[in-house]
């Protein structure tokens, strides 16, 4: 085994949100959407591939029809921002003048939401609303309007439910955060 994948192997995820607060949250947020959207036709955009799980659960608890479609959105090399979104998407005929839902695992900076939003326009949907599984509490944050937050949670680095470490953790039922120096 190479040096880089012993180290990989040794990290220790701390548990922060658990599979049945991570169910109801879901779960909650689905019937708020449910309720807002009823009568409305519902275009959700899960971002990949961190949101893979949230929006796979989350559709399960809809009690409306939905459109569902992916969005590749790639800023992360391991732990690091790069600080430029790439951005993959080819329904963008599809939303115009639809009302679109983008589902997103975590909101750090905002630049990717931001980015994502301002990539979207161009298709002129009717309208973009956003949801995020969790916001960091960052100081710095830009100005950004967030429609559904699932969880406010600290500055630490997330994974678990989708979220990955390096292509790591993506399988665990739980959210937790690891330590990183
Ligand atoms: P920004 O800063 O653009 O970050 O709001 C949002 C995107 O970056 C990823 N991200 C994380 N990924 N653990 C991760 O595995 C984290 O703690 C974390 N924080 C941000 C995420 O993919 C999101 O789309
Ligand atoms: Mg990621």
């Amino acid at each position: 085994m190479s040096k880089e994948n012993m180290q990989k192997n040794k990290i220790k995820v701390f548990p922060l949100i658990s599979k049945s607060e991570i169910k109801k949250k879901v779960k909650d947020l689905s019937q708020k959407i449910s309720q807002d959207y009823k009568g409305k036709e519902l275009n959700l955009i899960l971002v990949l591939k961190g949101a893979f799980v949230f929006g796979a659960d989350l559709i399960r608890f809809l009690k409306i029809p939905a459109r569902v479609y992916f969005l590749r959105a790639k800023s992360y090399e391991k732990d690091k921002s790069t600080g430029k979104v790439k951005i993959e998407f080819s329904a963008g005929k599809e939303i115009e003048g639809k009302n679109v839902l983008i589902l997103e695992d975590i909101l750090d900076t905002s630049l990717t939401l931001k980015e994502i939003i301002k990539f979207l326009k161009k298709f002129q949907p009717k309208e973009i609303k956003t949801c995020v599984l969790l916001e960091k509490k960052v100081p710095k944050r830009e100005k950004i309007k967030v429609d559904y937050v699932g969880f406010k949670i600290e500055n630490k680095f997330i994974v678990g439910y989708g979220i990955d470490y390096d292509e790591r953790f993506r399988n665990l039922p739980y959210i937790g955060y690891i330590k990183l120096n």
